[in-house]
């Protein structure tokens, strides 16, 4: 028991120095590295949009109505709205990123943040309608969630719809 216990403590201790030494040699991130990754965060959280609003898409257009899912979903996109303006805290406007970003988000936060907090009061919306499980009523709130994603795109976001 010993013995093993000093072996895997000599493994952890000569892992923990490779990693310290790897670190040294590759220095720390440059700017362009860190603003890459932010770039990459903040387009997570957009695919983690899509993934939740896609079935509802769907349903919209005539699959049949899941009150759960769509409950469900409408939820979690109202959870995920409010991180769209945390991830767009690192302002990566002087880099050279992969980017569908307009440097207008940094110009006018407010907005921003506004157009935010219309996608999570309309996803709440929908969500509610979807708890009565009533199907025409959750579609017809349907069009203003959608609306809150193109609504923002059409201000903060490089024209590619
Ligand atoms: C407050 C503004 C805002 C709202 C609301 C918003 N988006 Fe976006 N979206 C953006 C911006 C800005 C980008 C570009 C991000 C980048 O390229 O760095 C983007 C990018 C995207 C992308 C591309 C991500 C990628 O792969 O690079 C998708 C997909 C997307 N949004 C879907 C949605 C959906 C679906 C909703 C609604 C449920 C939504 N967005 C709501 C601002 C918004």
């Amino acid at each position: 028991m010993i013995k093993k216990a000093l072996v895997v403590a000599t493994a952890a201790a000569v892992f923990s120095t490779a990693v310290v030494t790897t670190a040294n040699a590759q220095d720390a991130p440059t700017p362009e590295q860190v603003a890459a990754g932010a770039a990459d965060t903040r387009q997570s959280v957009f695919k983690l949009l899509r993934f939740y609003l896609v079935p509802l898409v769907g349903m919209a257009r005539g699959a049949p109505f899941d009150a759960e899912l769509a409950e469900k979903n409408g939820r979690r996109i109202a959870a995920l709205a409010p991180t769209i303006p945390d991830v767009f805290m690192h302002d990566t406007r002087d880099f050279d990123v992969e980017t569908e970003a307009l440097d207008v988000i940094w110009e006018n936060k407010a907005e921003f943040e506004n157009k935010a907090m219309a996608l999570m009061n309309n996803a709440n919306a929908f969500a509610d309608l979807a708890a009565t499980g009533d199907r025409g009523q959750t579609l017809g709130a349907f069009r203003a969630l959608g609306g809150s994603c193109g609504d923002c795109h059409d201000t903060f976001r490089v024209d590619n719809d």
